[in-house]
């Protein structure tokens, strides 16, 4: 996703929060150009795709530690009109709205990640559980099973815990796997009994090329020739982990989507989001 891609992505979930907000659709269904006309097949997802920084605000509440990219933001000149998503769609304080507005538009999926350090402040599940952040994702979960709109869940939506990045050195040091699956553990302990789908990460190219080698996104670090490799070279140890192979145990019937967006519930949202970034 081209540098600013992740603020055009947040444009796009205000222009589908706009849309579905006119309640009633009947006026765009027989209009060749419309969003939302016809029916789909039996059986067909239909979804929506967020992440945690794009969407959930409430950056430093409730015990939420920073993430990479809460600092990232926060350096002048790094984000287009030097924006931040420090209150972004205040989807935390706003899920209840945004699932009803789901209702209406008839999703019977919907996409987002959790945020490491809104649960684990520090980064480490053996430090300290935030469970004020914990109610925040038991809430969603139930209130959109009440919906009867699916959950999945991407567990690395590129916001690592600040902390794991000043004092580790983030996805270029080998521990963060470990940690991660730590991470993993406590998610699925705790939201296993009601979230089926699971992804690991989004957009893991991004996650290594443009946070650790041309620095466009967090960490913002330019380790040329190194920098992509390490980070990329951690992130497929993940996928050789205990945790990973329980990605694909809860969820036998998708598999590991071990590289989220790849797989047949991300692509449509990606695809869209890419138009929107070219736009
Ligand atoms: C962003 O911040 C920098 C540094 O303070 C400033 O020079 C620049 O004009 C700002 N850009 C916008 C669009 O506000
Ligand atoms: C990698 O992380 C470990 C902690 O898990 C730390 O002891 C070590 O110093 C780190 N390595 C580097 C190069 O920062």
């Amino acid at each position: 996703m081209p540098r600013r891609g992740i603020l055009k992505l947040i444009h796009l979930l205000a222009l589908v929060v706009c849309v579905s907000a006119v309640g009633d659709f009947d006026w765009t269904r027989n209009e060749k150009t419309s969003f939302y006309y016809g029916t789909f097949p039996t059986g067909f997802l239909w979804g929506a795709g967020s992440s945690a920084y794009q969407t959930e605000g409430a950056w430093n509440k409730d015990g939420k530690g920073m993430s990479i990219w809460d600092v990232f933001a926060h350096k002048k000149g790094k984000i287009s009109s030097n924006e931040t998503g420090d209150s972004s769609c205040d989807g935390y304080y706003k899920f209840k709205d945004d699932i009803s507005l789901m209702k209406e538009m008839k999703l019977n999926h919907y996409r987002f990640s959790i945020s490491w350090p809104r649960i684990l402040p520090s980064g480490l599940k053996s430090e300290h559980i935030n469970e004020k952040g914990i109610k925040y994702y038991n809430d969603l979960i139930d209130l959109l099973l009440d919906n009867t709109i699916t959950p999945v869940v991407t567990l690395y939506h590129w916001d690592l815990p600040q902390v794991l990045q000043e004092k580790y050195g983030g996805w270029q040091n080998e521990s963060m796997v470990s940690y991660f699956n730590d991470f993993g553990d406590l998610c699925f302990e705790r939201f296993g009994n009601r979230v089926k789908h699971w992804i690991t990460f989004n957009n893991p190219w991004s996650i290594s090329v443009e946070g650790y080698e041309t620095g466009e996104h967090a960490p913002g670090l330019k380790l040329r020739g190194t920098g992509a490799y390490k980070a990329a070279h951690h992130i497929i140890k993940v996928g050789f982990t205990e945790m990973a192979t329980q990605v694909s145990d809860l969820d036998p019937k998708v598999g590991v989507i071990h590289f989220g967006l790849t797989d047949r519930l991300g692509c449509a949202v990606r695809r869209a989001a890419q138009q929107t970034s070219q736009l």
